[in-house]
């Protein structure tokens, strides 16, 4: 295939740049040479290269700043990529798109499902929900996958927030009151990489695994019901790949990793260090604790099951995941 990457110095496509290149001619393009609001030049570089896929990369993160910059965010995950599915569909291209788990509210108890209906509670989330339904509306042929918490050697990341944070102090306070799942930008790329050779164009989940396998037995415990009160208010975040914090203890995070998975921002802060071999205390806190300008969801965890159905690629543990970051950092 000729495949075109757009947003090509962002954290996920640094990784995801080099394994498609191995198997399709790859022509990558940063925010300089391609700037997806820029509406002629999306149509003329689409329409000169004739791409069988756009891979689109680029994005506006800034989760906390969102809120008070929303046209910025909109320019970007909606018109942006409202140009990008209008050229694909022009000149016959399919188109993969990532979204993100802040489009759901997180009322859910259990894993989200790619068909379950999105809420968003950010102007974040909304802007990337509003890039969703462009892209549903506007093509035939796409691959919609959203994702959560990424880390990568390519960008800013909580990994390396809570490294750099573990040597200028002793003690560090990590939100628990927020259930996700991080994700290793490298295992998403190897995903991609198998999904798009598949053909089975639709809207996927695909993180690191947190939860037990789909042939697991099912989880004795009936997950706690979120109450209106427990709902956080979420600490400040520089984007979205810089984490989010939690709020409402122990118990209900135990519940959720036995029922459906999800780790909370404390847990993975934890294994970090622990990891790290880092001798630093790691004390939980609520995001009510930490007012940011954005709201997160108390629970995003994403249901991967129809990824490895129409993929074969299967997710891989977070905690051997971040072993493997980890190793190499
Ligand atoms: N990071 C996360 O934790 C996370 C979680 C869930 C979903 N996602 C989604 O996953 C995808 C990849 O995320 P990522 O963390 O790899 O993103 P990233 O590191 O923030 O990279 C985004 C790239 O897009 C570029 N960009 C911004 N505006 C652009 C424009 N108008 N035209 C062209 N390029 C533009 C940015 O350039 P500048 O830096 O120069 O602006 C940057 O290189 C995104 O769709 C994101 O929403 C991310």
């Amino acid at each position: 295939m000729k495949v075109v990457v757009v947003g090509s110095k962002g954290m996920l496509a640094q990784d995801l740049i080099p394994m498609i290149a191995k198997e399709h001619e790859t022509l990558s393009f940063d925010k300089n040479r391609l700037d997806i609001t820029d509406k002629k030049s999306v149509f003329d570089l689409v329409g000169r290269i004739e791409p069988d896929l756009v891979i689109n990369c680029a994005a506006y993160n800034q989760v906390d700043q969102a809120e008070t910059n929303r046209e910025a965010a909109f320019r970007v995950n909606a018109y942006g990529v409202q140009q990008l599915a209008i050229a694909c569909q022009e000149f016959g291209s399919a188109l993969c798109h990532f979204s993100t788990d802040y489009v759901f509210d997180g009322k859910n108890t259990l894993p989200y499902q790619p068909y379950d209906q999105p809420n968003p509670i950010s102007v974040y989330g909304a802007s990337k929900r509003a890039g969703e339904v462009f892209v549903q509306s506007i093509l035939n042929r796409y691959y919609l996958i959203r994702t959560s918490s990424l880390y990568g050697k390519g960008g800013n990341n909580f990994v390396y927030t809570i490294l750099r944070l573990a040597k200028e102090n002793e003690v560090l306070r990590v939100v628990q009151d927020q259930m996700m799942s991080p994700t290793c930008t490298v295992n998403l790329a190897q995903g991609v990489v198998k999904l798009i050779s598949s053909g089975n164009f639709g809207v996927y989940h695909l993180t690191d695994r947190t939860a037990p396998p789909a042939t697991a037995p099912p989880a004795t415990a009936r997950p706690a019901r979120h109450s209106p009160e427990a709902k956080p208010t979420r600490p400040p975040r520089l984007s979205e790949s810089d984490g989010g914090q939690v709020a409402d203890g122990h118990e209900r995070a135990g519940r959720h990793e036995q029922a459906g998975g999800g780790i909370s921002w404390f847990e993975f802060a934890k294994e970090i260090l622990k990891m790290k071999g880092f001798p630093n205390e790691v004390e939980p806190t609520t995001s009510q604790e930490f007012i940011r300008p954005a709201r997160r969801p108390a629970y995003s965890v994403l249901d991967t099951t129809l990824f490895t159905l129409c993929s074969g690629y299967e997710p891989i543990p977070w905690q051997e995941s971040l072993k493997r970051f980890i190793d190499r950092t």
